[in-house]
């Protein structure tokens, strides 16, 4: 995996690069749409191609892990050939679903057992069986086995669970060292600064994940319940000590505003499932601000969904019938939605990349940021 900076702009910690992978280029800032268990729910893979255009899409290692099961996926010559999505993807290691999915766990040194949430059967993941899963769902990135803490976290947790998802990250590195490619192409590792809420431990964890030397760093624990203002205070943090000439990955964030903001900060590479998620509960995102369209107040709107059409969706079908889907509770409705959202969020960050490389994304940004949080 090769990273390039391209631009960085000189009234924020804002960048634009290009990461290559053997299966593409990847343009950041970039939003990684989620595709928990092969398929970005509610969208053909060729929509996602051709309407929405992301350079890279995220799986799940835990839910995949499950169903279909690892074996599947490799008899199939991976996620790639599974799913039908030629270009890059990357793979969570489970750090994260195992605590919030996942019935009953017990987190260990060695590692977690937990129970299945979806027939209650027991399982282990460790750092080691966590690495060879990823090399079998066959990902361009992957990403370190960590625990995530939540908020509020206890201040000597928070310590101990970072000093320990330090551990596990040398373990990570020493099994993969072991292991080698089951497919023709690359793996780049990822690993995950934790720290909570606390400024003292985030350096610490950002000196010792940089020391790592890995070819991307990533940014986990962040979007779980914090107000924006410490996520943001932490970024900032982190991005002082990682180096410059690595991609930046906050995990799990966040609202379109929050990836202004962290862009700002100097971050390359955003996952949520927030532009999904809301989308089939009816929530739209635009640079006007968020739709609720099961609202009565579009019943008789007959305007486009949104009117900058940035994907098809938008200009082809209104926004009363749009509301009419979801009355109904049709599953078109919920496609909308989806393909809205995700084609909003990409177009985003594509924005977010243009303004970087012309050297006016900070006005562009606290425009857009303003904008963005009316309701509509
Ligand atoms: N997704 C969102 N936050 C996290 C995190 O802290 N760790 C992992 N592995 N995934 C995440």
């Amino acid at each position: 995996m090769k990273f390039e900076l391209k631009a960085k702009d000189t009234q924020s910690k804002a960048r634009a690069g290009t990461v290559t992978t053997d299966h593409g280029v990847i343009e950041t800032p970039i939003f990684m749409p989620v595709g928990t268990v092969g398929t970005v729910k509610g969208v053909h893979q060729r929509e996602l191609k051709d309407d929405i255009n992301p350079d890279i899409i995220l799986g799940n290692t835990y839910h995949l892990y499950l169903r279909p099961q690892t074996h599947i996926i490799e008899k199939a010559g991976g996620l790639h050939k599974f799913m039908n999505w030629d270009r890059n993807i990357l793979t969570d290691s489970g750090g994260y679903q195992v605590y919030s999915l996942s019935a009953n766990r017990k987190i260990k040194e060695e590692g977690v057992k937990f129970k299945s949430h979806i027939d209650g059967s027991y399982h282990t993941f460790t750092p080691e069986n966590v690495m060879e899963i990823q090399r079998s769902i066959g990902a361009d990135i992957i990403m370190a086995f960590d625990e995530c803490t939540p908020y509020p976290c206890d201040y000597n947790y928070a310590k101990r669970s970072m000093h320990m998802t330090h551990r596990w990250l040398d373990r990570c590195i020493n099994h993969l060292e072991k292991t080698s490619l089951k497919y023709d192409y690359n793996q780049a590792f990822f690993p995950i600064i934790q720290g909570s809420t606390y400024k003292d431990l985030r350096k610490q964890s950002a000196e010792y994940i940089a020391n790592a030397g890995a070819v991307g760093n990533a940014i986990g624990g962040l979007s779980v319940g914090e107000p924006a203002e410490e996520m943001y205070a932490m970024t900032e943090v982190v991005t002082e000590i990682l180096p410059e000439d690595k991609p930046r990955y906050l995990m799990g964030v966040g609202t379109p505003i929050n990836i202004l903001e962290n862009i700002a900060l100097g971050i390359d590479m955003f996952d949520c499932v927030m532009p999904t998620r809301n989308a089939r509960n009816g929530m739209l995102f635009t640079a006007q601000g968020t739709i609720n369209i099961k609202n009565k107040k579009w019943e008789a709107d007959f305007s486009p969904v949104d009117d900058m059409g940035i994907t098809f969706v938008d200009t082809e079908y209104t926004k009363a019938y749009l509301r009419h889907l979801f009355t109904v509770n049709e599953l078109l409705g919920k496609q909308i939605a989806t393909i809205h959202n995700l084609g909003f969020y990409l177009w985003l960050v594509r924005e977010a990349r243009k303004h970087i490389l012309a050297g006016d994304f900070r006005t562009w940004k606290d425009q857009m940021v303003k904008q963005m949080d009316n309701r509509l």
